[in-house]
Parts: C-alpha cells; sequence; structure tokens
C-alpha cells in the first residue's frame, strides 16, 4: 500500500528546499552541519509520530548501552512497506533528510518501522545477526592452496609490506562462487564496508547485475570480524585476495568496494606495491579516503571521560582526524594508483560526512595520472531527476550511474568509468540500476539496521586507535 498520510508532502517540500540549498554551498561546509540545521530533525520526528513509535525513539535518547538498544531496535515491527522505488527514496528521505547524526539508531528505528530494515521473513535484528556468518558471508572457505601462478605468500613482490595474519586465514576470507570461471570472464573481486560481510553488502545489488554478465565474474571478501577491527590487518585481506586471485585467474583483478572497503583497498595499494600491477580498475562505492566527521558520532556512550565513546577499532581509524587516514594521505593514498572511478552521494551520506564536491571524503586525487572519474549523482544527474535524489551510504550500491559506469570500466581496460559513454540522461531518470528489483532496493537499504546491529554486537571497543604498524610509519611520497 502507499502510504495515506501527509508527512510525504512534508517531506518532499523540504527535500526541494535542502537540495536548493545545497547547490550554492560552499566546498568547505560541512554538508552534515548544513543539513541539519536546515530542517531541525522535524520530518524525522512526525515520521515517528505516525508510525507509533514516539516511545521508541524516546528510549532511544535515554540509553547508550548496546544490548538495551539492541532489545528496543528487535521490538520494531514495520508498521507499513513502501510499494514502489520513488517511495522508497522519499521514506529514506524522511528520515536521514531530517538527519539526527548524533543518533542513528533512532533513524534505524524509523527505517524498521518504515518497512526499510532487513526482509528476512520477520526475523529480529539479533536472529539475522547469529545467523550472519552462513553461507555467503563464511569467512571459511576453502579455496585451492596449490593452483596459483606465481608466489604471492609471504610476499609477491619485494616492495611489499609483511603480513601479519597467516595464509589460510587470508585464503579463507575468499569467497569464490561455483559459477567461476578462473580468468576466462575477468575477475572483480567486491570489497564490503565496516560491520558487514561481502556476500549480505553485494548480493542484492552489483553481484546480482554482475553475475552472468560477460563483463565480469564476480568473488567477494568476508574479512573476520565484519571489518569492525584493525583497518590494517583487514588491508591485508584486500591485497592479498588481490594477488592471489590474479594468480589463480592468471589475469588482472577489478576491485569494487563500499565504504570502508575502498579506504583498505587505498591502504593495499599504498603499502603492497605489487598490486597496482594487478588491478585494471578500481571501483569504490561511498569510501572515506578523509574519513568520516560522523565517527565519533557512530560510536556509543558520548559521557566517558575522554568525551569519546568507546568505538570499534576500524572505526576509531576512520575519524577525520585519525593516524590511519592521516599515514595513508601522506603516503600518497590521496591520489589514485589505478584508474579509479568512485561513487559518492551529496544528499545525503549518513555514515560518510563531507561527502560533497571536492571537499567530499571519497573525491580522489589524480597525482599519477591514472585517470580518476570522481562521481557525485547529484552534480551528474539534471537537477529534479530521480537519479539527483536522495540516496544514503547504501543507497549508491543500486544507484544507476554505478552499475553502469562499472560496466564501461570493465569495458575499457586501463581507463576509469566515462561519463561520456553512458547515457547520463537515461540512467538518472532511474531510481536504481534498471534489473533490480523494489525487493533488492529494499534488501539493500536494509544493510544499515543490519551494519549497526553486528555494531551493538561487536565485542572488541577501544578508546585508543590502534597503532600504525612499522611498515607504515617511515613513508615518504611515493
Ligand atoms: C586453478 O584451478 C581452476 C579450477 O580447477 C582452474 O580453472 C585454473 O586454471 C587454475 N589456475 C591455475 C593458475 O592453475
Ligand atoms: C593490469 O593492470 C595494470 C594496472 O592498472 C595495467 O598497467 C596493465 O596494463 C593491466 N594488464 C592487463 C593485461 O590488462
Amino acid at each position: 500500500m502507499r502510504f495515506s498520510i501527509p508527512y510525504f508532502a512534508l517531506g518532499a517540500s523540504i527535500a526541494v528546499h535542502d537540495t536548493a540549498a545545497r547547490a550554492v554551498v560552499a566546498v568547505d561546509e560541512e554538508p552534515a552541519v548544513e543539513s541539519r540545521g536546515l530542517v531541525g530533525g522535524l520530518v524525522g520526528g512526525v515520521l515517528g509520530t505516525v508510525l507509533g513509535l514516539g516511545d521508541v525513539l524516546e528510549q532511544l535518547d535515554q540509553t547508550q548501552d548496546p544490548g538495551t538498544i539492541l532489545d528496543i531496535l528487535n521490538g520494531v515491527k514495520p508498521r507499513a512497506t513502501p510499494t514502489s522505488l520513488p517511495e522508497v527514496q522519499e521514506t529514506l528521505q524522511s528520515i536521514y533528510g531530517a538527519a539526527t547524526p548524533t543518533n542513528l539508531f533512532k533513524n534505524v528505528a524509523l527505517q524498521l518501522g518504515s518497512g526499510l530494515g532487513p526482509h528476512d521473513g520477520g526475523k529480529d535484528l539479533t536472529s539475522i545477526i547469529a545467523e550472519h556468518l552462513d553461507g555467503e558471508n563464511s569467512v571459511d572457505n576453502s579455496n585451492n592452496p596449490t593452483n596459483v601462478s606465481r608466489a604471492v605468500y609471504p610476499s609477491a613482490s619485494a616492495g611489499d609490506a609483511p603480513y601479519s595474519v597467516p595464509e589460510a586465514q587470508l585464503r579463507a576470507a575468499i569467497r569464490i562462487p561455483a559459477a567461476f570461471t578462473f580468468g576466462a570472464k575477468p575477475p572483480v573481486l567486491l570489497v564490503p564496508g565496516t560491520w558487514s560481510y561481502g556476500g549480505s553488502v553485494f548480493g542484492v545489488n552489483l553481484r546480482k547485475l554482475l553475475t552472468g554478465s560477460p563483463h565480469a565474474d564476480p568473488v567477494w571478501l568476508n574479512v573476520p570480524g565484519g571489518m569492525m577491527r584493525d583497518a590494517q590487518v583487514n588491508s591485508e585481506y584486500v591485497a592479498y585476495a588481490v594477488n592471489y586471485l590474479s594468480a589463480i585467474c592468471n589475469s588482472n583483478v577489478t576491485v569494487v568496494s563500499w565504504s570502508q572497503g575502498g579506504l583498505d583497498t587505498q591502504w593495499a595499494f599504498t603499502f603492497w606495491p605489487s598490486t597496482r600491477a594487478r588491478v585494471s580498475n578500481f571501483l569504490p562505492i561511498s569510501p572515506d579516503f578523509r574519513g568520516t566527521v560522523l565517527a565519533n558520532a557512530l560510536c556509543l556512550s558520548a559521557d566517558s571521560e575522554l568525551g569519546l565513546g568507546p568505538c570499534d577499532p576500524a572505526v576509531i581509524q576512520q575519524e577525520h582526524t585519525s593516524r590511519y587516514i592521516a599515514t595513508l594521505r601522506a603516503a600518497g593514498g590521496d591520489s589514485a594508483y589505478v584508474p579509479t572511478t568512485t561513487f559518492y552521494s551529496g544528499f545525503f551520506d549518513e555514515i560518510v560526512q563531507p561527502q560533497h564536491g571536492t571537499e567530499a571524503s571519497a573525491y580522489l586525487l589524480d597525482a599519477r595520472g591514472v585517470g580518476v572519474t570522481n562521481v557525485e549523482p547529484q552534480v551528474v544527474c539534471p537537477s529534479g531527476s530521480p537519479g539527483a535524489g536522495f540516496y544514503g551510504h547504501a543507497g549508491m550500491l543500486y544507484h544507476p550511474l554505478t552499475y553502469a559506469l562499472i560496466v564501461d570500466a570493465l569495458s575499457h581496460s586501463g581507463e576509469p568509468g566515462s561519463l561520456s559513454r553512458v547515457d547520463v540522461a537515461d540512467l538518472c531518470s532511474h531510481y536504481a540500476a534498471p534489473g533490480l528489483t523494489l525487493e533488492d532496493v529494499l534488501a539493500t537499504a536494509g544493510l544499515i539496521p543490519i551494519a549497526l546491529g553486528l555494531m551493538l554486537t561487536s565485542p572488541d571497543k577501544r578508546l585508543i586507535e590502534p597503532p600504525i604498524l612499522s611498515y607504515a610509519k617511515a613513508t615518504s611520497r611515493v
């Protein structure tokens, strides 16, 4: 059913105002603050009342205990289900367009209540998370240890950083589907983001589209700990997977990533130079090469002594001011190493900010002249078209430009995706990549509640960033 409630009208008028305001924002302003100030939580609050979630939102304001928050979220059942793609976009906008990033859990409650949570047979977050490591998300895959065409461990080449993770564990994190062709079609490595596994992240969007395509053979990473542990270690999984896949396929690899997966791939290129020669194209979606100013807000308990909540190691490393980010950028990781196409929503990434203009965390420079296309759909798509509308951190996985430019890059080895080779006007007239269903889009939006559920149950919370490993300490610009 379509919601028969007037909050959509309200959401729509605010949306127009917000989009118009965005166009004149100077690039050095923080979009998070600007967007928040403009609408001040009004729409989200109205939506909460409409959905009968006023009490739930109030409870979430009063607790910072992960177990309590998870219990509250487990109790939120869908009160409605969007029945069209425009309705999905409007609903997400009415939740996040009124952005209150200091309490993402309230927004997750609104997602769950409005039918934008995980569609998993009515299961609650606790059950979904309990089953999350089964099947396609397994970190324990049996891959042939001997059929590599050249050495990949302990080192693929002399300039590479040392691995701290045993090879068997690095190899077991690579999920190779039964239909894989071992190089007959170009291998595409899918790298997930924080609080997620590659199976779930891509199965309902890009992997679905790439499977069966003559251009691509998707494989994905499931990093133990769901990318919540030390990002330097997460990067080892990326570096190893690139070299292992290229060695079993005798071919270059294309890397498609989400969120932290992009940051860690860039770290892998920086400190495992052997990987640069094996990657034809890098296509990061909603990456955070500058970290995110929202990282602290994503951690719980603002009232600890330091004024910072205990956080997952990888989240501390994704703070805008972390040593991980500073080390990467000082070593040359602020520029691309291989042809790179980045995708990021200027309106409104609820996890990564700033994410607009040349100050966007996703924005990559091209000092090495390898070819970079930075794609912000609200800039690329005609104003007022569906593709220029509201997309969040996960929404870029189904944005029509994303899949089209991945295919374009795969068909033009040695070059990034080019907007001049795709039909921008036609693509921007769609809400989601052609070939994806309403169910796929709902399931992709549902990745955010699952990610937050994984965060609430992760055991290793810290106040201090993991130390920079010795191989990265003394680096000069390359
Ligand atoms: C690895 O094994 C697969 C499947 O048996 C095969 O197709 C591929 O050619 C092998 N790769 C190498 C480098 O031997
Ligand atoms: C593999 O990728 C590297 C780096 O992008 C590129 O220089 C090289 O030409 C590619 N090789 C093939 C066979 O496409």
